[in-house]
């Protein structure tokens, strides 16, 4: 049997032999793409050369490309586990041309792979080519067909609509019309039977794609029309673990060995086995399927910088992780954390292709694991709520079950399972409804609408803003509309700006652009897609004349600072704490900077005075900032730069040093001259931000500076107050105050306790015997509801058969306490919580309680005496 890895690497060398330049994979995340949360295809990175925003080393290019389709256009989540084909994550080889190549070697090379080097029956493989369509004023692809025509037979070239061939990335972007190749994998016995090609594009577990040939010839606009593109181009895609399916002569990709070591390990954690089947109740195989796949999408997003969280991104692969939970938590009974274990044969299995895994594999899987503990709490304590709830017609209501999925995070699927185990079930239309109204709600909040461009000039775009934070005669390209609920606003590109746009962590700058006499502010500054975008609130009066566009340059020197602080700081985190820190995240502008980083423990207060004090050290050094703007990234490498995983690095990186033997991180941010421009660095915090990522605060310069500044004021105020007038007197001081203020506390203690025991004794005395009942009516000189309460109960217990009146003022306002023994309220029918409220009246106030013990406050202290005059009379 072929293995996995072969198959991968015959895919590269094939292509390479035919002049494609091997590449690595872009990262699963996306976080510089507003249309797209995660890659769903291998074109994704390479978006800007279709559209011709930029220029590629190579016009032919081929790779392996981790993609997960569980947002947006392309979802198949909910399919994964129950059919044998779709995946969360999965890895798709794609070969690419810039245009090179177009239609006739695209299709005549996925021929010759797939039937020569692999060796698969050519009389199994159908093909689809795209039917045309009216409404789009598209015609079929006869081009496509003709070409096809040379390897298969007519019977086998099927045509289908724009659903299933014409392919976009998303609501815009670049697409076009594509042809797909589809294998047969029945049985010769059932081929007979049944014509292949009625099966194609019809979900058969059998008859599936492998391969997508994508002629990407338009740009979808935002008004949804189609712009033909300057030139045409290549894009295929095919599905890595089917084509190992096929080859490996498999009915399913979790029978090929990507999956199989996976499925065999979990069948051992959960003592259950694996039967192969694909029939809905076969729920434990779902289950086990669910949980290689999901482990696989999590695992990678993870690696690449995207941890679980409670929004955007995050929130899907926290989702994705909690549905596998809930898939080994209900079909393999398994109460335990399991997917942080599959981690390391993980991350073994995609060392050679995919090493990300492997050099963060103890934090991935401490990741892992802790948010599997916290859902199976959760799970826990949902259940706990589901038994203790009473229901009606033994049905849960739509609101409860919302409330059980929406405030305790509890699966409405779960909250089914449970019920029907009860014998209950469950109102889904009102759970559906109470639903839909908070979805609408988030529609609502998230309503953008983005305009097309309107082009003005063509030009290439140029950020000089590493050199020049003011420079005129520059152009606008092209600018567009974007509504809001906060109102409109306008994004602006120019052919040459100084703005720098929000990235690795800095924000993006502010400034103006002159028009004229006519200045617009910009906002800010966003980078979309290599695009600088300027982000204004107004648009100019005359648009198309030279602008002058001016950075704030204050904001900008500050955050400058605050960058380059961020890189010392890392770099000194490494030397405390160990190499295994690693960036998950920052965050700088001009007033603070934070880091996060992977660490296991908090960091000590002697830690956090180490690395203020190297950092500290190095500013004052003076360190002079050598860039490299544009080196090769081999060259980076070989230098010992930092590079993070997740990141997307072109070929030439910019890489920035302070001090090659300190610090060297490839970075695309703006730093001072010379790192005595800092000033001075100090962190101001020190947090968990999730398990095993900790986060520092810092700030630089003047901040720091005020910082220290207030503090020392407000030491220097404690000082005077305590008349401390020598060094580490106040110290001195403040612990004596404290131990004098913890005798006084005692001594006051011992006094109250002496005063309620006398109060009590004299009570005591004043006791009136009135037909078998203890009376005592009285008022206390007490100024604590607390004591008057703890009196009452005492003289209650020590009295028996006790009838007891309090009153006190507490606060300036008048109180009340009645306490009556039970027997009596037995036997003589009395009700303190009746009795006070009537005794209330004479102290203007209300109360109540219950039989044997009740309270109330009221205005007029004037009238305590007569209140308990009335309770004397009542008796
Ligand atoms: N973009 C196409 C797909 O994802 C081919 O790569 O199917």
């Amino acid at each position: 049997m072929k293995q996995a890895q072969s198959i991968r690497q015959q895919f590269l060398d094939f292509f390479a032999s035919k002049q494609h330049k091997i590449v690595p994979s872009s990262p699963i995340v996306n976080p510089n793409d507003p249309d797209l949360m995660f890659t769903n295809a291998g074109m994704n990175q390479f978006k800007d050369f279709f559209l011709g925003n930029q220029v590629p080393s190579s016009r032919r290019v081929a790779d392996t490309q981790k993609c997960l389709r569980v947002s947006g256009k392309h979802n198949d989540l909910e399919e994964v586990g129950i059919d044998g084909y779709h995946h969360t994550m999965f890895e798709m080889l794609g070969n690419w041309s810039f245009g090179d190549y177009f239609k006739e070697e695209a299709i005549n090379w996925a021929w010759e792979l797939l039937t020569e080097v692999y060796g698969l029956e050519p009389d199994r493989l159908y093909v689809s080519i795209f039917e045309g369509d009216k409404a789009e004023g598209l015609e079929a692809d006869e081009e496509a067909a003709a070409i096809w025509r040379k390897w298969v037979p007519e019977e086998r070239i099927l045509r289908f609509d724009k659903k299933d061939n014409f392919w976009e990335m998303g609501a815009t972007g670049p697409c076009g019309p594509c042809s797909e190749i589809h294998i047969d994998l029945r049985s010769d016995a059932d081929r007979a039977k049944v014509d292949g090609g009625t099966l194609v594009n019809m979900d058969d577990p059998e008859v599936i794609e492998i391969w997508n040939l994508v002629f990407i010839q338009f740009n979808r606009m935002a008004d949804k029309s189609l712009v033909e593109l300057p030139e045409k181009h290549i894009d295929t895609g095919m599905g890595f673990e089917r084509l190992c399916l096929a080859l490996q002569g498999k009915k399913s990709n979790y029978e090929t060995d990507i999956f199989t070591p996976f499925i065999e390990m979990v069948e051992k954690i959960s003592g259950k086995s694996y039967q192969g089947s694909y029939a809905p109740e076969a729920k434990v195989d779902i289950a086990m399927r669910v949980v290689v796949d999901h482990l696989r999408a999590v695992s990678f997003a993870i690696a690449d910088g995207q941890l679980p969280s409670n929004t955007g991104a995050g929130y899907v692969i926290r989702r994705i992780l909690r549905r596998a939970v809930r898939y080994y938590y209900s079909f393999l009974d398994v109460r335990e954390p399991l997917l942080h274990r599959l981690l390391p044969p993980l991350a073994d299995s995609f060392k050679d292709v995919f090493p990300e895994l492997d050099a963060q594999r103890d934090f991935i899987a401490k990741i892992i694991m802790e948010e599997e503990n916290a859902f199976l709490r959760t799970l826990a304590d949902g259940l706990r709520r589901i038994d203790s709830l009473e229901v009606t017609d033994s049905r849960i209501d739509g609101k409860t079950a919302f409330r059980l999925y929406d405030t305790f995070g509890f699966p409405i699927d779960l909250t089914r399972l449970v019920a029907a185990e009860k014998g209950w079930t469950v109102d889904e239309k009102g759970f559906e409804a109470a639903l839909d109204v908070q979805r609408k709600a988030g529609q609502k909040d998230a309503q953008k609408e983005v305009g097309d461009w309107t082009m003005l000039n063509d030009a290439e775009v140029e950020f000089v803003g590493y050199d020049e934070l003011s420079i005129a005669d520059v152009k606008v390209n092209k600018y567009r509309t974007v509504k809001n609920k906060k109102g409109d606003q306008y994004q602006i590109v120019l052919n040459t700006t100084p703005f720098y746009a929000e990235g690795g962590g800095q924000v993006g700058d502010q400034g103006l652009l002159w028009f004229g006499e006519e200045k617009i502010p910009v906002l800010d500054t966003k980078k979309e897609n290599d695009l600088f975008i300027h982000i204004v609130k107004k648009l100019p009066a005359h648009i198309d004349q030279p602008v002058k566009a001016e950075v704030n340059a204050k904001r900008r020197r500050l955050t400058e600072n605050n960058h380059s602080a961020t890189h010392l700081l890392h770099a000194a985190l490494r030397e405390v704490l160990g190499t295994h820190v690693q960036q998950k995240g920052s965050k700088l502008d001009d007033r603070y900077l934070t880091f996060d980083f992977s660490h296991f423990n908090k960091i000590t207060g002697e830690e956090l005075a180490q690395i203020e004090n190297i950092v500290n050290q190095r500013i004052r050094q003076n360190i002079p900032l050598e860039e490299a703007r544009r080196i090769p990234i081999d060259e980076a490498r070989a230098a010992g730069a930092m590079m993070l995983f997740g990141e997307k690095y072109g070929e030439e990186v910019r890489m920035i040093t302070f001090d090659p033997s300190y610090s060297r991180e490839l970075c695309g941010g703006c730093h001072v001259s010379a790192t005595g421009k800092i000033g001075f660095f100090k962190i101001t915090g020190e947090s968990s931000v999730a398990a095993g990522v900790r986060r520092i605060e810092a700030i630089t310069a003047d901040r720091a500076e005020a910082f220290i500044k207030s503090e020392l004021e407000e030491l220097r105020s404690i000082r005077e107050q305590l008349k401390a007038t020598k060094p580490k007197d106040a110290d001195k001081k403040v612990s004596s105050l404290q131990e004098e203020n913890k005798k006084l506390l005692k001594q006051l203690e011992q006094l109250q306790a002496a005063q309620a025991n006398n109060l009590k004794k004299e009570l005591i005395q004043q006791v009136e015997q009135i037909g078998g009942i203890n009376f005592v009516a009285s008022r206390l000189p007490l100024n604590d509801t607390k004591a008057i309460k703890t009196l009452a109960y005492q003289l209650e217990k020590e009295l028996g058969a006790a009838f007891i009146v309090l009153g006190a003022e507490v606060k300036g306002k008048p109180q009340l306490m009645v306490a009556i023994s039970e027997q009596l309220t037995a036997e003589k029918d009395l009700h303190a919580g009746n009795i006070v409220r009537q005794l209330a009246r004479e102290i203007q106030g209300g109360g109540g309680g219950q039989a044997f013990f009740a309270t109330a406050g009221g205005k007029d202290s004037a009238g305590l005496d007569k209140a308990i005059a009335k309770a004397r009379e009542m008796i």
